[in-house]
């Protein structure tokens, strides 16, 4: 049976909070700051937050089976100097931090997602290293180790032109953590190292605050707003059940919406309202409210007054473009 996790204190509830986060009054106190991405079973996390304390250390991670093992170790050590942030890494350095503000950033054994139809899925492509030139303080560093050769080759050739001096080097085995003991099990004793310092500030607006108005609409088909799936550049929108009360008159939407690397899942509510209908995110769903978010809302709308039909006459159900 999985180990308790012990506390959640220092897992971040970061989707109800306001961005970038003001992340010294989340530590309780001002220094630098320290980003380790994909931190597995948290080893090296607790190593390095306790081996410094004098700085303030965030890691962020994807899989949950993850956060809890190292929620669990960071509870026993008490560090006192990290926190947790579940999350995809280019979402989470796009929101949560300020131009200028990671002292450091480390990535140890990142998933290579080798096929080419994995490739979307890949961590420092070019759009990634834009976006943590910009996070990155002037000077500041970064480091990936990888066992994986192809992986490394193409993280490398994503660098010229995103503002960086750029090192390379095959290292031997002493980061102690559960992957590279993995590759050593398996015999592997090199591994390639990619050092990045910031040379030069790239710009790029913080992202733009969506407000999700309620929309009022002229009528609620609700059949037609179910199993639908939207495509597009920006982001993949599916709608699945809607599951309604005739009793409350009240109906709820399951949306999905993927942009980039940020997958969210969520409910929209249609609620009778002064003999019309309000469309509108449910509460309490921990929203992040996106351009994509706001698509889906605009969709729906759109499904449920009968209009995208007109709109996209070729559409029916399965995937359609979106506008
Ligand atoms: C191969 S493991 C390496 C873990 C650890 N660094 C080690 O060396 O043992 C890669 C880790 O990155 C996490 N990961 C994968 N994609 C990620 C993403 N987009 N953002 C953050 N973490 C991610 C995975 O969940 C996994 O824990």
């Amino acid at each position: 049976m999985a180990k308790h996790y012990l506390s959640l204190k220092p897992l971040l509830s970061w989707r109800g909070m306001s961005h970038p986060l003001n992340w010294p009054a989340l530590f309780g106190r001002s220094a630098a700051l320290e980003l380790e991405i994909g931190f597995g079973n948290g080893e090296r996390l607790l190593r390095h937050a306790l081996a410094h304390p004098e700085i303030n250390l965030i890691g962020v991670e994807l899989s949950w089976p993850a956060v809890r093992r190292s929620l669990r170790k960071i509870a026993l050590a008490r560090p006192g100097n990290v926190l947790l942030v579940q999350a995809s890494a280019e979402a989470a350095i796009l929101r949560l931090f300020a131009p200028n503000s990671l002292a450091a950033v480390e990535a140890l054994f990142p998933c290579p997602w080798p096929a080419q139809r994995q490739s979307k899925r890949r961590l420092f492509s070019r759009r990634f290293l834009t976006i943590l030139n910009n996070r990155l303080a002037p000077g500041a560093s970064f480091r990936m180790v990888t066992d994986h050769a192809r992986f490394f080759a193409w993280a490398a050739s994503q660098v010229p032109g995103q503002g960086f001096a750029k090192e390379t080097s095959v290292r031997g085995p002493g980061l102690e953590t559960k992957y590279e003991r993995k590759w050593r099990q398996q015999g592997q004793e090199e591994f390639h190292e990619l050092r990045l310092r910031k040379t030069r500030h790239l710009d790029l607006p913080l992202g733009e605050d969506i407000v999700l108005q309620p929309l009022r609409l002229k009528s609620f088909d609700k059949e037609a707003v179910q199993d639908r799936d939207f495509g597009g550049e920006e982001a993949h929108i599916s709608f699945k059940e809607l599951v309604f009360d005739p009793l409350k008159n009240i109906g709820l939407l399951h949306a999905v919406v993927n942009e980039d690397d940020f997958m969210q899942a969520f409910w929209l509510e249609f609620c009778l309202d002064n003999g019309g209908w309000l469309l509108r995110p449910a509460l309490g769903c921990g929203l992040v409210p996106t351009r994509g978010v706001r698509r889906a809302v605009e969709l729906a709308a759109g499904l449920a007054e009968g209009r995208l039909f007109d709109e996209l006459p070729q559409q029916g159900r399965g995937i359609g473009a979106l506008g």
